[in-house]
């Protein structure tokens, strides 16, 4: 795992854009992962500048949201097929139907059928090549939250209450307003992406990160699932950093890295 602490979300962004642009340079038809929440956005802004200044092209390329909320009406702003839309994907060429998400819609009925679609979607896809994520304060990631199999596969959730509080600000900080049910990506799913890339900022995520680079692997931090995959690089601010043992070792690693070395 790289662990690479930045003065701030720009300079993350800047980076995982680089990393975007080479991708999509190399392979046009790339599949990115696509996370939702904040600590996506700034990748996002840097990702539309470069497409309108004809950099980066997303016409031959799909997209797969990690998650999405269970319960919300189809044109609520805060659905996360909504929320992508209108943060990246609409401001970008990306084909019409090549973002998908999970389906937070169906009936319970309709919805193992629906989530094995979901998977087969990204799989039919060629796989995603570069996974976005962000991080919970409680460890999830998508909406694995802890004690999360770390094998699942795409399925409905029941969000913890501290995610739902973290998450109260998206609907004007009512926590009543936010789902308790999300259909999100499994932890088995998210690591059969080729590049996981995690981005985090703020000492809210400190302990969560620590857990995450530094912690045993555990259902109780979900994302801890991560230490398995080989090639997965976390982003951080330096208060998101802030509880890292080796911190001083991350940077003199990346102080010494060869220019050509991407993430
Ligand atoms: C969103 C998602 C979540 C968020 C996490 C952090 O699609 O999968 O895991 O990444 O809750 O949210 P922010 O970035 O808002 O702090």
């Amino acid at each position: 795992m790289e662990v690479v602490i930045q003065p701030g979300s720009a300079e993350m962004a800047s980076l995982v854009a680089d990393e975007i642009e080479r991708l999509l340079a190399a392979k046009p038809d790339a599949v990115l992962g696509l996370a939702t929440g904040s600590s996506p956005l700034a990748v996002y802004e840097e990702l539309i500048r470069r497409h309108r200044a004809g950099r980066i092209s997303f016409a031959r390329a799909r997209g797969f949201l990690l998650d999405e909320y269970v319960g919300l009406p189809a044109e609520h702003p805060e659905g996360y097929r909504n929320v992508i839309e209108r943060e990246f994907a609409a401001h970008v060429d990306f084909a019409d139907g090549a973002v998908q998400a999970p389906p937070g819609a169906v009936s319970s009925a309709e919805l193992p059928d629906a989530c094995a679609a979901y998977e087969r979607a990204i799989a039919e896809a060629g796989g995603v090549d570069l996974q976005l994520l962000g991080i919970g304060s409680d460890g999830h990631i998508a909406f694995n939250e802890p004690g999360s199999s770390l094998a699942s596969r795409t399925r409905i959730k029941t969000l913890t209450e501290q995610t739902r509080q973290d998450n109260a600000r998206f609907f004007g900080g009512d926590i009543d307003s936010v789902p308790r049910h999300c259909v999100t990506q499994g932890l088995g799913t998210i690591m059969d992406a080729r590049h996981l890339v995690l981005l985090a900022t703020g000492s809210g995520k400190a302990e969560a990160i620590h857990q995450l680079v530094e912690g045993a692997v555990s259902a109780m931090w979900p994302a801890t699932i991560m230490q398995h995959h080989p090639h997965a690089t976390v982003l951080l601010d330096e208060a998101a950093g802030s509880r890292l043992q080796l911190g001083g070792y991350y940077r003199q690693v990346l102080a010494d890295k060869p220019d050509w070395q991407g993430l």
